[in-house]
């Protein structure tokens, strides 16, 4: 029996990584490298739909998979890789867009959240299908705001092999709890994305007395009770949630631990923690920078052996949709 596969990937946008990346999907992809045969990728395909600076895009490539090493992917025992190194993603992304409806892809939130946008923006989870299938994943740990497109993947995947016959595997479980869904400290009813930025957002990279910073000035309500209830303290409830996936105590164990004590405890606490989970990462990251010619390596092979199993998997739609070899 082989290993389960798992993949996913992340788009290299922003300033860098933050927090809710972090809680709700790499520090997952690391933690299943030894059980599972995993393979993850810079998304900078789904990138290009901001239209970034070619020069920042490049770099910032280079520098999330920077990241992504310090903060515990290991290309020894992961496949670490460029989306469009892999040409064979956009190909079956066309294959797909031909068996998805016009009015579901329209259904997607990310899509109808803008309002309008490029024709690339409207196929984007079209192309994440296509990633996904490609390599046949029995996992993708991506978080709960991803759900939707992983759905939309499987529906996909039931299409073409009822038509075609069995060629793809049908994507399993996601592994992100909701509770996992970290929220903007400024808007905490918004969700905390590379795209906000601002106060609200905690940069993987910051350093600690701006992570610091930060936590201290969340926007909470005028109460002084340290309890979970995302309703009346959406604020609250969202740093209760950081705390406890960073140090991975159950929220009501906390509740009982600061009740009585106030926010400015409980804060400082949290930012404690925050400052422990990164101050690691952004040592490695900046050694990991200083060695580009290493990233180039790792980007080289990770595009080798995800090649293999992209052809593979292309050979077989390819002969299956009646495309002449
Ligand atoms: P991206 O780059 O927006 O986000 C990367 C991962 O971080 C998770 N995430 C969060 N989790 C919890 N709380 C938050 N505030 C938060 N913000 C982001 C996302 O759920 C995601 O797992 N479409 C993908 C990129 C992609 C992909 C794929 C993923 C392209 N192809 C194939 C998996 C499989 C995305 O938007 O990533």
């Amino acid at each position: 029996m082989s290993a389960p596969r798992v993949l996913s990937g992340i788009r290299p946008t922003g300033a860098g990584f933050q927090l809710g990346n972090y809680l709700g999907a790499v520090k997952h992809w690391a933690a299943m490298q030894d059980e599972n045969e995993c393979f993850y990728f810079l998304a900078d395909l789904h990138t290009v739909i901001d239209l970034p600076e070619p020069a920042q895009l490049r770099t910032r490539t280079r520098e999330a998979t920077a990241e992504l090493l310090a903060m515990g992917v290991d290309p020894q025992r992961s496949t670490v890789f460029v989306q469009s190194h892999v040409r064979e993603h956009a190909e079956l992304g066309w294959i797909l867009g031909c068996l998805t409806g016009f009015g579901e892809a329209s259904r997607m939130t990310q899509f109808k959240d803008k309002g309008a946008g490029s024709v690339g923006l409207f196929t984007y989870p079209v192309l994440q299908a296509a990633d996904i299938l490609m390599y046949q994943a029995d996992a993708v740990p991506i978080g709960e705001d991803q759900r939707q497109h992983l759905e939309l993947t499987r529906d996909l995947a039931q299409r073409f092999n009822s038509r075609y016959g069995d060629t793809f595997r049908l994507p399993g479980q996601y592994v992100a709890k909701a509770g996992e869904r970290i929220k903007d400290l400024q808007d905490p009813t918004k969700k905390m994305s590379k795209s906000i930025g601002g106060n609200g957002t905690l940069w993987v990279l910051d350093e600690p007395k701006v992570l610091t910073k930060k936590i201290k000035s969340a926007v909470t309500d005028l109460g002084r009770e340290v309890a979970y209830d995302v309703e009346g303290k959406p604020g609250i409830s969202n740093l209760l949630t950081i705390l406890s996936v960073a140090t991975g105590k159950a929220v009501p164990e906390l509740e009982a631990a600061y009740a009585g004590k106030g926010y400015g405890d409980f804060k400082g606490d949290v930012a404690e923690a925050v400052v422990e989970l990164f101050a690691p990462v952004r040592e490695r990251f900046t050694a990991l920078v200083a060695d580009p010619g290493y990233l180039d390596e790792v980007l080289l092979a990770g595009a080798a052996r995800a090649r293999e199993v992209a052809v593979d998997t292309m050979d077989k739609v390819r002969d299956r949709v009646g495309l002449l070899r």
